[in-house]
């Protein structure tokens, strides 16, 4: 009884202090005086400018008042839509590392300075960023080059090509980070690299008077190595984790090409940084469902609006998980993957409730994420296949399924998981295969089409 009076109290003062706050905070902007000098410069400088400056994949530079000032009602528009800068992960259970994320202030700053009418400010104008031109992780251990330029036309649609490189490793060698440096920066939405450990992609013939080769499908390259997508940084893994290449192995190249409206060409260099020696603990892809979904029921009807995958795994040792990565075509349109902790407790490891396949990125966390053995991985994907969806590239829409064309759909979220004991490694790796497996069976008995589509697949 004694607590219902100050309730009662507090309630009143609600009533009568904070509406009137509430009433002066929607009169007066939260910011008063906002300027570019002041507060604006330092939030694009530090969040956009890496990408919006002459060379990269960006359309305009922001590096000035001017630059920002003739798009500040987009800018204020594509923030707070949080399109830019590009992240699709929402806050998750675990912070990320190098997040490109803004505040909900910095957002607010931009909103209100749009709104007063962008004004400069007094003082000094805050200097522009300076960025390294040369390689940014500095120089690598073996640098590659493309054999020949790929020659882009002025447009077109955009264009799938695989290039593979022999590597000419004499040795094992284990990767610590890939960075590119494309010549048709402004053309080369994203890049996924593969390693062909037999070293024999490189032999595969041209299709066409242009290098490489057309497809989703990397010829048979079949360990994948990351990627770089438009604008990201490239990176190291964390706490010295390094990938496998071995001996002889070609690497391949895997990009995505966005015609410019000038004819562009590439030809890329390939700086790759190796680690000193071996890695006490090793990393592996745990992907949900496995194979991209080709044995999880991916059939889309024309039209569906919300088609959902599920797929769970449970831990048989305890891991750190590194990061998390997505992977699907255009249709997606949301997707999360979860762990369930051994007492009940659910933690979200990634969550994009807005797909969009121009940005996959790869989530490395903050730390490293312990999960016990026995923590249930829960894998959701959605699909939108009506033709409400802005990205689906059939009009009116049409049944999908796996396939490795654009406009076909596939679909997975991988945990790169690091078993806490090396000695556990091959333990989870067998696990994790076995189920691969056995899901394709049961599959392949239930499905006679599956049968022909793996056997096309096999054959490429
Ligand atoms: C990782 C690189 C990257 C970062 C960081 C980035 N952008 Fe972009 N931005 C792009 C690219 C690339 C495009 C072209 C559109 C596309 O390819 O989706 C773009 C497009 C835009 C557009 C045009 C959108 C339209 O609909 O025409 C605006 C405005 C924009 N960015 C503002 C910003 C602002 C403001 C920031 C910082 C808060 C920012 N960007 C950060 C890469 C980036």
């Amino acid at each position: 009884m004694n607590f219902k009076i100050p309730a009662v109290c507090v309630a009143l003062g609600a009533l009568f202090i904070v509406q009137p706050v509430h009433r002066i905070a929607a009169q007066t902007p939260a910011h008063p005086r906002v300027t570019f000098n002041g507060q604006i410069a330092a939030i694009v400088y530090k969040n956009c400018s890496a990408c919006h400056r002459p060379g990269e994949a960006a359309p305009f530079s922001l590096l000035s008042y001017q630059d920002v000032a003739k798009r500040g009602k987009l800018i204020a528009a594509v923030t707070t839509a949080r399109i830019m800068p590009p992240w699709r992960a929402e806050p998750a259970s675990y912070a990320y590392r190098d997040e490109r994320r803004l505040s909900d202030s910095d957002i607010a700053l931009l909103r209100d300075w749009v709104e007063q009418g962008m004004p400069e400010g007094a003082g000094k104008a805050p200097d522009a960023p300076k960025f390294n031109s040369g390689w940014r992780l500095g120089e690598p251990d073996l640098v590659v080059e493309m054999p020949a330029a790929y020659h882009l036309k002025a447009d077109g649609p955009d264009i799938y090509r695989n290039i593979a490189l022999p590597l000419g490793l004499t040795g094992e060698k284990w990767i610590t980070a890939i960075e590119m440096r494309t010549t048709a920066r402004a053309a080369v939405h994203h890049v996924l690299y593969f390693a062909d450990p037999n070293g024999r992609v490189h032999l595969k013939p041209n299709d066409g008077d242009e290098p490489g080769f057309g497809g989703m499908r990397a010829g048979g390259a079949t360990m994948p190595l990351g990627g770089w997508a438009v604008g990201a940084q490239p990176q190291f893994f964390p706490e010295g984790l390094a990938l496998r290449v071995p001996q002889g192995s070609d690497l391949v190249l895997q990009y995505h090409f966005h015609p410019t409206g000038k004819p562009e060409t590439e030809k890329s260099l390939i700086g790759l940084h190796f680690a000193k020696e071996a890695p006490s603990r090793n990393m592996l892809a745990i992907q949900l469902p496995p194979v991209y979904s080709l044995f999880a029921g991916l059939d889309i009807p024309a039209g569906e609006k919300d088609f959902v995958i599920r797929d769970s795994y449970t831990l048989p040792v305890e891991i750190d998980a590194a990061g998390v990565s997505a992977h699907a075509h255009y249709l997606a349109s949301r997707m999360k993957l979860t762990a369930t902790l051994p007492d009940g407790e659910v933690k979200t490891l990634l969550s994009i409730g807005d797909w969009n396949f121009n940005w996959q990125d790869q989530y490395f966390f903050q730390d490293m994420v312990a999960l016990p053995r026995g923590t249930r991985l829960d894998a959701e994907i959605h699909w939108d296949n009506s033709a409400e969806n802005p990205h689906n590239p059939a009009s009116p829409p049409i049944r999908v399924t796996w396939g490795e064309q654009s406009k076909d759909e596939m679909g997975a979220l991988t945990l790169i998981a690091v078993p806490r004991r090396q000695m556990d490694y091959r333990m989870l790796q067998r696990d994790v295969s076995q189920k691969r497996a056995m899901m394709a069976q049961q599959k392949i008995f239930s499905d006679p089409q599956l049968i022909k589509k793996i056997a096309e697949l096999l054959a490429q």
